[in-house]
């Protein structure tokens, strides 16, 4: 393939910079407006030649505004004839990947429909909640991990002691041994329990001491950060001395920092899907390699 050319979507310009810089790919130019109704307008400035194009646009909140703008690029540039390749390192509505309760809409079914109808012809984010989410959609898929990214930040820029990696879940259980064996430390999996309705999270009590350890809970999203907060809650109650919250999509949602600071979150660390303060750790890298394997 190669000769590619990024288009960079308005909530990702940073990102796409550092992809098209990494591939040594042409960057387009694009409009956007607001309007004050919350409509958007955006505006491809660069002609469209017969070239594979990477649109980067991650959905983080407004995630229908992001989500749909990434749909609006995608609609106009399969329309001038160019190969979309769409990278989305936050998608949203993946969570939901099959009918917990009855009637519940599988989102990640209309997000498949509407990627085909604009014209999309590959997709790549990072870290997706789940892998399986991804067979919905019926285009080549790939999830880059920025796993291995975090664990090397981690290990430049803190001093340990006696380190222990912790999934706040189960679910997070091949995540958190990814991640301790590029450290070549312990981990655990703490039980979390989320009620179906209220949305409101348990996590049990460890049945083992991390005293004096520091641990480092590992997590893909954190939104209203209060699966972080029960998880560092407990792992203090351990004996845990210092907790570090290293995750791939700083969603934040309001008060998200505040409320693991005040639970002992001695620090939060997240990588630049979605720029946040916290947003330490540079994924392009994962990015621009799947594309490199692809030619
Ligand atoms: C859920 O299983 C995910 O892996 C995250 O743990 C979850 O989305 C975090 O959400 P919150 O920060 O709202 O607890």
């Amino acid at each position: 393939m190669g000769d590619w050319c990024v288009v960079p979507g308005p909530a990702s310009r940073d990102l796409a910079v550092k992809i098209s810089e990494r591939l040594d790919a042409d960057l387009f130019d694009i409009g956007y407006k607001l309007f004050p109704d919350g409509e958007s307008k955006v505006t491809l400035l660069s002609e469209v030649r017969n070239q594979p194009v990477i649109l980067v646009q991650s959905a983080y909140p407004p995630v229908d505004r992001h989500l749909f703008q990434a749909l609006l690029l995608s609609h106009k540039l399969s329309e001038e004839g160019a190969e979309v390749h769409a990278v989305i390192p936050y998608l949203p509505y993946a969570r939901q990947d099959r009918e917990f309760l009855n009637g519940e809409i599988v989102s990640m079914r209309v997000i498949a429909r509407l990627f085909r109808s604009v014209g999309m012809r590959r997709f790549t984010t990072v870290d997706i909640h789940s892998v399986e989410g991804l067979s919905n959609l019926s285009i080549p898929s790939y999830s880059a991990s920025a796993v291995p990214l975090l664990a090397e930040y981690i290990q430049n820029n803190f001093k340990l002691a006696d380190p222990i990696a912790a999934s706040p879940d189960f679910g997070g259980s091949a995540r958190v041994e990814a991640f301790s064996r590029i450290l070549g430390i312990d981990h655990l999996s703490l039980e979390k329990s989320r009620d179906k309705v209220t949305g409101e999270v348990q996590v049990k009590p460890l049945d083992s001491s991390v005293s004096g350890r520091d641990a480092i809970i590992v997590d893909d999203i954190i939104s209203t950060g209060g699966s972080i907060q029960k998880a560092c809650i407990q792992l203090k109650k351990s004996g845990a001395k210092r907790v570090i919250s290293a995750c791939t999509h700083p969603v934040l949602v309001g008060d998200a920092l505040e409320k693991m600071r005040k639970a002992g979150v001695d620090e939060v660390i997240g990588t630049n899907t979605i720029p946040q303060s916290v947003s330490k750790v540079d994924i392009s890298s994962a990015i621009a390699e799947h594309f490199k394997t692809l030619g």
